[in-house]
């Protein structure tokens, strides 16, 4: 699975991230007031590894994801900064080279497959369709792949379901045909918005086990966007926090779950200890509201609900700076007051949503 040699910058090479992201900057401008929707976000996700992004609705999450396929309306958004992907840089690519990327390299799977998948055609057909777009084989070779692909995320009676229309299956096994459609031309990277949300607890389980197993099987290198703790425990080697369009902290789940040094990380997983992790569990809601992204402060702009936050919190940004410990993997956050919760410094209500 290594890429073209060609293609990539010095320095890309095996040892890199495959996706290295430096202080993105999107802005959409189509409405009244710019809306700055993502602020100076700096990621990298090593190959093979699961990178969960979590956060509260409007924080920012799905547009970073949509940036790495350059979904946003050209003419009304704004973007500054790197996505490097394989070495390839995202936000230059021209039209020829976008359609060539995607897919191909990178895919995504979002909460809602009726949305993605075409309800005129059926679903063996989409998947042959995508598949002879990138690549130059047969009706039949195709065939096979896409029946191969069906198996692959454990649809029964494949060769039948590949005739299926999305509506005539359920949940459940529409959204491992959209997998497997994302599947299809070998990414290297998968995105997946909210994956699970739309389904039953206990189909939300075996969807996430089944992208688990396809993410090592595969090599994949994955970012995952979710509310539930517990499946970012169950399927992330690293978790990104995001507030108001920036990563406020960033680590492994070990550090993050046991060490967090955000008050709004520690808000958001509560008291939960890691072992009573469970898929299901759903982040923490804390009292106040989001910042305005038309409107972002000068300062942090988590200290108007931050129980410590300074005169010089409202006033300047905080860097993003590495928490050393012994053992710690790159654990880095954003707070002029960042340290472990004590009950002296409580960071602000917190109620449980499930
Ligand atoms: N195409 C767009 N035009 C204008 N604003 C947008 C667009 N896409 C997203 N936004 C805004 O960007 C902010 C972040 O959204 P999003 O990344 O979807 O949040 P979430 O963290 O819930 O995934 C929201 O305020 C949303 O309304
Ligand atoms: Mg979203």
């Amino acid at each position: 699975m290594s890429a073209d040699p060609k293609t990539l910058s010095p320095g890309a090479g095996d040892d890199a991230p495959l996706v290295q992201i430096e202080d993105l900057c999107v802005t959409f401008t189509g409405g009244r007031k710019p809306v700055q929707a993502v602020s100076g976000v700096t990621l990298n996700v090593p190959r093979g590894q699961v990178v969960a992004l979590i956060g509260e609705s409007g924080s920012g999450k799905s547009v970073t994801l949509r940036t790495l396929l350059r979904l946003h309306p050209e003419r009304r958004t704004q973007m500054s900064g790197r996505v490097l992907v394989g070495g390839r840089d995202v936000l230059s690519m021209g039209s020829r080279e976008l359609y060539d990327y995607r897919g191909k390299t990178t895919s995504m799977i979002f909460q809602e497959p009726l949305l993605a998948l075409d309800p005129v055609y059926p679903l063996g057909a989409q998947i042959i369709e995508s598949i002879r777009r990138h690549e130059n084989i047969s009706k039949a070779q195709a065939h096979e792949r896409a029946l191969a692909l069906f198996e692959q995320v454990r649809i029964p009676s494949p060769e039948r379901r590949l005739q299926a229309y999305p509506h005539e299956m359920s949940g459940g096994m529409r959204q491992r045909a959209m997998i497997a459609l994302a599947l299809a031309c070998r990414p290297q990277l998968l995105l997946a918005d909210e994956p699970t949300t739309a389904l039953d607890a206990t189909v939300q389980i075996q969807i996430l086990l089944l992208l688990r197993e396809l993410q090592r099987e595969l090599g994949l290198s994955v970012i995952f966007v979710t509310h539930d703790i517990g499946a970012a425990v169950e399927v992330a080697d690293r978790v990104a926090v995001m507030y108001g369009g920036r990563i406020v902290e960033e680590g492994t789940v070990r550090e993050l779950i046991r060490h967090p040094q955000h008050p709004y990380t520690q808000a958001l997983l509560g008291s939960r200890s890691h072992g009573a992790m469970t898929p299901g569990q759903r982040l923490q809601t804390i009292g106040g509201s989001p910042p305005d992204l038309a409107n972002l402060p000068a300062g942090c702009s988590f200290a108007e609900r931050c129980s410590r936050a300074s005169e010089h919190c409202r006033s300047a940004q905080p860097a993003a700076q590495d928490v050393v410990y012994e053992g710690s993997q790159g654990h880095r956050v954003r707070c002029f007051h960042a340290g472990p919760a004590t009950p002296s410094t409580p960071v602000g209500e917190a109620h449980a949503l499930a």
